[in-house]
């Protein structure tokens, strides 16, 4: 068995009364591509700030490429990168000019920067635009410029939030097959979503959060043989036998009832 690239234990989280993340313990391995799957307000964006150092857990351990984020922030933050659900860029520099930054941020030789820069930019459709202001960039092009800058020190662990919100087909593919190379080159991908299809496609595996809770994790014909036995135990087997990512996602996250609620409006 790999150590665990990414490792939660009991992780907890409350704002007040609200207890937003509730015990979760999970690890991501090398080579996965792991998708948090959760209704709005699930505690995703709650977790994965945890994650990468940016909000401190009730209680809980969370350790990122074996360390502590708590007591080995430095080490833990170097090994990942992080793009978040609505990144906040520097708007009046370049493309190219904030990914030097970020090199230089990560120690990174200019040279070295440089050379990296110039690949992701290109990797991500991104070159004609590379000397253009931030401020200028479509919402997809900025998404991709916040991907290209968590890559610029080719990190062990790779923690995105909603990352394909916004994307046209095309750079949605693109970030699929880039975060599917990273994986397959030995990196573990975190990455939170609320769209079924795209848990589907993208993941090796997948846990399921609902109301701070982790109500199931496995990959997908796991989940579908979970999904399969609690409609058994309600007699409501499929008639496929092969129940639906969105037929065990709503049954785990109880939206089952309103789904049929919804349909009877139609
Ligand atoms: N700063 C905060 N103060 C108080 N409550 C918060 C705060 N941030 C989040 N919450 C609450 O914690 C719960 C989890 O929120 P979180 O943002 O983690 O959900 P999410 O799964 O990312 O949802 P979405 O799909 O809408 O992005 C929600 O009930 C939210 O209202
Ligand atoms: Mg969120």
């Amino acid at each position: 068995m790999t150590t665990p690239l990414i490792q939660t234990q009991n992780l907890t989280k409350s704002y007040g009364d609200k207890l937003a993340v509730n015990n979760v313990t999970f690890e991501v391995h090398p080579g996965e591509v792991f998708g948090f799957l959760g209704p709005n307000g699930a505690g995703k964006t709650t977790t994965i700030k945890m994650i990468v150092g940016l909000l401190q857990p009730s209680s809980g351990l969370v350790k990122v490429a074996g360390y502590d984020i708590n007591s080995q922030s430095l080490l833990a933050k170097a090994s990942s990168g992080y793009v978040p659900d609505t990144p906040n860029l520097y708007a009046k520099l370049s493309g190219r000019e904030l990914l030097r930054f970020v090199g230089s941020l990560y120690s990174m030789q200019r040279a070295q920067a440089e050379r990296r820069a110039d690949e992701l930019l290109r990797m991500f459709d991104l070159a004609a635009a590379a000397d253009d202001t931030i401020d200028s960039y479509s919402h997809g092009m900025q998404q991709k410029t916040a991907l290209a800058a968590a890559l610029m020190h080719d990190p062990k662990v790779l923690v995105l939030d909603e990352p394909t919100v916004g994307l046209d087909p095309k750079s949605a593919r693109l970030i699929k097959d880039i975060l599917r190379q990273m994986a397959d080159r030995g990196a573990a991908v975190f990455l939170s979503t609320h769209i079924l299809e795209i848990a589907e496609r993208m993941c090796d595996r997948i846990g399921i959060i609902n109301k701070g809770q982790l109500v199931a994790v496995g990959t997908m014909q796991e989940l579908r043989a979970l999904g399969q036995n609690a409609a058994d135990q309600t007699g409501a087997a499929s008639q496929t036998g092969a129940a639906s990512l969105e037929d065990i996602f709503l049954d785990l996250t109880g939206g089952a009832e309103e789904a049929a609620i919804a349909e009877v409006l139609l």
